[in-house]
């Protein structure tokens, strides 16, 4: 029995902002049991659902050395779906009411504080994993503390770990004096080769260095971030890492996303039925979002953070010419101000043809996966992306740019050969995406017979965790 840790900020059910949760919390489910035994440890942040505080139940406390200080260490457990979750308590660091505050030299603190907790808890549980798994620069630490402070003593000799990148544009940089102090690592550390970098200490830069393994999130990514562009300043280590560095592309939770089940959704169908019951789900959407009620509009959802990352400069360019009257655009999100205003702008400009739903709601996002046409995603970079997956599942044909998880998770419609799950181009160009929508929304509109095969392929693509689970297996084993 291999025995595997996940360490990270975030995993549904409990917690979530972003993929990174969804990821976290579906994963563990799907390795098979007979061989792994993996388990989970978040911080037990005081804005999780009272529902999830009231089912955990207290295990253990203790006080740890941090630097100068002495913290309060709090260990909780829950089983949930098979899955051992631990979570570190600490209200000091964790009662904010979102998991982070924007506030870097804060969060740097805490997950600092984290990351060292999560090994020191490990002897009082009793969980000796062979592995631990980190995830981002939040875990970036434990690496490196795994090298160091932890080396010693019977029960840390000869684990492992994983380090993997699911955004590598958040690192956790600041002043090097400052994060000596917060890490109580020795200034041996903080040079050019090890968590220095460009002058500052960084801690994901930490975690890619003392991993034994690096991962990410889908092979173009891998690929990418070996290049200036995409590098974000790292990718000179990452290229020199590369003999231990693989992509492996994200699933979903088939069980969650799932048309055919899902609660959440106005009408249940599935790759049979979808020709006649899926539009019941576009009718009663558009009644309550008050859009023109008329099941023929080509009908194009966002479901996305609102950063740049995104590729939403894109769509501000060509907003105009998007909001055209044969189509309607529904968004959800929330994030940078800018954008935010930008679709309430023209919700109010368009009322009957734009919807802006600047706020976070689960159930939202399963109602457009299953009410629009298409699904757009002009991403700048994008490590994985689990929205064009959720839209290929709940048969939406996603429109992309061909960029990270994108470019390996959706396949260009080619008219001639008939082939193909969705739409996608290629230069970050606003008028090459809105030839791309106006293309999908030509074939939507003039071949329907094709369109559906489109979504026919796509509902039959399988992103579920089944082949990527056995990989991250397969490096379980070799490591
Ligand atoms: P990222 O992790 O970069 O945000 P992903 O595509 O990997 O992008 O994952 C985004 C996840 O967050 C998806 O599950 C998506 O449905 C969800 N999501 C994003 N914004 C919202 C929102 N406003 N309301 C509900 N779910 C959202
Ligand atoms: C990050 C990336 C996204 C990826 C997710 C889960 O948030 O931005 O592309 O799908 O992590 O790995």
């Amino acid at each position: 029995m291999r025995r595997v840790l996940f360490a990270a900020s975030e995993a549904v059910p409990f917690i979530k902002t972003g993929g990174l949760a969804d990821v976290v919390g579906s994963l563990p489910k799907c390795f098979n049991k007979d061989e792994f035994d993996v388990r989970v440890i978040l911080p037990k942040y005081k804005c999780m659902a009272e529902k999830w505080k009231n089912m955990m139940t207290y295990k253990s406390h203790f006080y740890m050395d941090l630097a100068w200080r002495k913290q309060y260490v709090g260990i909780f457990e829950l089983e949930y779906e098979g899955i051992m979750f631990y979570f570190i308590d600490n209200e000091y660091y964790f009662s904010g009411d979102k998991p982070y505050s924007g506030d870097t030299k804060w969060d740097i603190e805490k997950f600092t504080f984290f990351s060292r907790a999560v090994l020191s808890s490990l002897p009082v549980i009793g969980f000796k994993p062979d592995i631990v798994h980190c995830h981002d620069w939040q875990t970036g630490l434990i690496p490196v503390y795994m090298k160091d402070k932890f080396r010693e003593g019977e029960f840390f000799w000869n684990m492992k770990s994983i380090m993997t990148i699911h955004n590598l544009k958040f690192q956790g940089v600041w002043d090097i004096k400052t994060i000596k102090d917060i890490s109580g690592l020795p200034s041996y550390y903080f040079t050019p080769d090890k968590l220095e970098s460009y002058k500052d200490a960084n801690l994901l830069k930490g975690g890619i260095v003392y991993a034994d393994y690096v991962t990410t999130v889908s092979a173009t990514y891998a690929e990418e971030i070996k290049t200036p562009f995409y590098g974000e300043g790292l990718n000179g280590l990452i290229s020199a890492r590369s003999n231990n560095l693989m992509g492996i592309v994200n699933g979903i939770d088939y069980d969650v996303y799932n048309p055919a089940t899902d609660s959440c959704i106005y009408k249940n169908y599935d790759a049979r039925t979808f020709r006649k019951e899926k539009i019941k789900n576009k009718k009663a959407l558009q009644r309550d979002l008050g859009l023109e009620q008329d099941e023929r509009k080509f009908m194009v959802g966002i479901v996305s953070r609102l950063t740049d990352q995104k590729g939403l400069d894109l769509v501000e360019c060509v907003m105009e010419e998007i909001c055209s009257d044969d189509l309607q655009l529904v968004v959800l999100g929330t994030g940078e101000s800018r954008y935010e205003n930008l679709f309430r702008h023209y919700d109010w400009k368009y009322n009957n043809r734009v919807s802006a739903n600047i706020y976070y709601s689960e159930e939202m996002s399963h109602k457009i996966y299953a009410a629009c046409d298409a699904f757009l995603m002009p991403s700048l970079f994008e490590p994985c992306g689990l929205s064009q997956l959720m839209s290929l599942r709940y048969g939406t044909v996603p429109i992309v740019r061909e960029t990270g998880g994108l470019k390996d998770t959706v396949q260009p419609y080619n008219e001639y050969e008939s082939t193909g799950t969705g739409f996608s181009f290629r230069n970050y160009n606003a008028h090459e995406m809105l030839n791309t929508i106006r293309y999908a929304k030509h074939v939507y509109y003039n071949n329907k017979r094709e369109w559906n095969k489109l979504i026919d392929r796509g509902m039959a693509a399988d992103f579920s965790w089944n082949s990527s689970a056995k990989r991250y297996e397969q490096l379980y084993y070799q490591l």
